[in-house]
């Protein structure tokens, strides 16, 4: 289960996602950015946010900490903006936070130098979540603290829009020639030997553990939120045979070197990462 907070102010919308979501204070201090339930994404948005942010964070790959954010929308009352006001009106309950990185920038790619092993990584986990939303148009990439972070998972897994034909949607191809780190010539054979062996029937249960009951109940075809959340890990699971072979890179772009100033780019951690979480792989 996400650790569990509540809002205590909502600070200000956050314009540039498509979504509207927002900054908000909690009552453990921390300051998140929210995706609202009430949104017109849905709450599948926010299902595909908790099962693909917590799956990279376990293999190792930097996700900003989610928490699940209890919201009273009387705490929106004194907004003035009138879409904001009834984002928050719908969205009593459960929403989803994602820790705030104070200062961080979007990623550039023209910008940032990303290994081969590290764009690898990422490419091959954005193709086993069918993750359509890192292209060089919109890459969903924070740079903090020099460090690469992956943000916005909620249009991945478009599969679990049509439950009939999601199983046979796992053996699908994966088009990475838009994909923002396409031109970093991503090592798919070495992302696959580390990353696929992990990809246990058994991760992918915890991970599906930490979607909360109260955004799988009344799924049409499914009985009970577990049974929803198998549907995930099976086909999550069946995706991993073979995956690398199925994302196609496109030809390899030349790239520019790099203008964006040292204090910016000269200190990329090394691979692994640490990680925060205790159940974390990787350590
Ligand atoms: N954890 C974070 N820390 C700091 N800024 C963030 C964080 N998460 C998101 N942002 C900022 O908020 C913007 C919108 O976030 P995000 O892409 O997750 O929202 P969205 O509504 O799904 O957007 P869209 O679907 O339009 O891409 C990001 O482009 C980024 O500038
Ligand atoms: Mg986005």
């Amino acid at each position: 289960m996400l650790t569990e907070v509540t809002a205590t102010r909502y600070v200000t919308p956050l314009r540039e996602g498509g979504s509207l979501p927002g900054i908000v204070e909690a009552d453990d201090l921390g300051t998140y950015v929210t995706k609202f339930t009430g949104a017109g994404q849905g709450r599948k948005t926010l299902v595909a946010e908790v099962v693909c942010g917590q799956l990279a964070r376990r293999l190792g790959l930097r996700v900003p900490d989610l928490v699940q954010i209890q919201l009273d929308p009387v705490i929106g009352l004194g907004e003035p903006d009138q879409e904001v006001q009834e984002l928050l009106k719908a969205s009593g309950g459960l929403n989803l936070g994602m820790d705030y990185l104070p200062g961080s920038l979007g990623f550039d790619p023209l910008a940032y130098e990303v290994s081969a092993e590290e764009a690898g990584r990422v490419v091959w986990f954005d193709a086993l979540v069918n993750n359509v939303d890192r292209s060089w148009r919109n890459p969903n990439m924070l740079v903090w603290h020099g460090d690469l972070w992956l943000i916005d998972h909620g249009a991945s897994m478009i599969w679990h829009h049509n439950w009939r034909t999601a199983q046979a949607a796992a053996a699908k191809p994966y088009d990475a020639s838009d994909h923002a780190l396409a031109p970093f010539g991503p090592d798919l054979a070495a992302a696959a030997a580390e990353l696929a062996p992990r990809v246990t029937e058994e991760l992918l249960t915890e991970v599906a553990a930490d979607v909360p009951d109260e955004w799988l109940v009344d799924e049409p075809g499914f009985e009970t939120p577990d049974e929803l959340r198998r549907a995930y890990v099976d086909v999550l699971h069946a995706r991993v045979q073979g995956l690398a072979e199925r994302i196609t890179l496109g030809p390899r772009v030349e790239r520019k070197q790099s203008n964006a100033p040292g204090w910016l780019t000269d200190h990329l951690a090394p691979w692994p990462h640490p990680t925060k979480d205790k159940k974390g792989a990787g350590q």
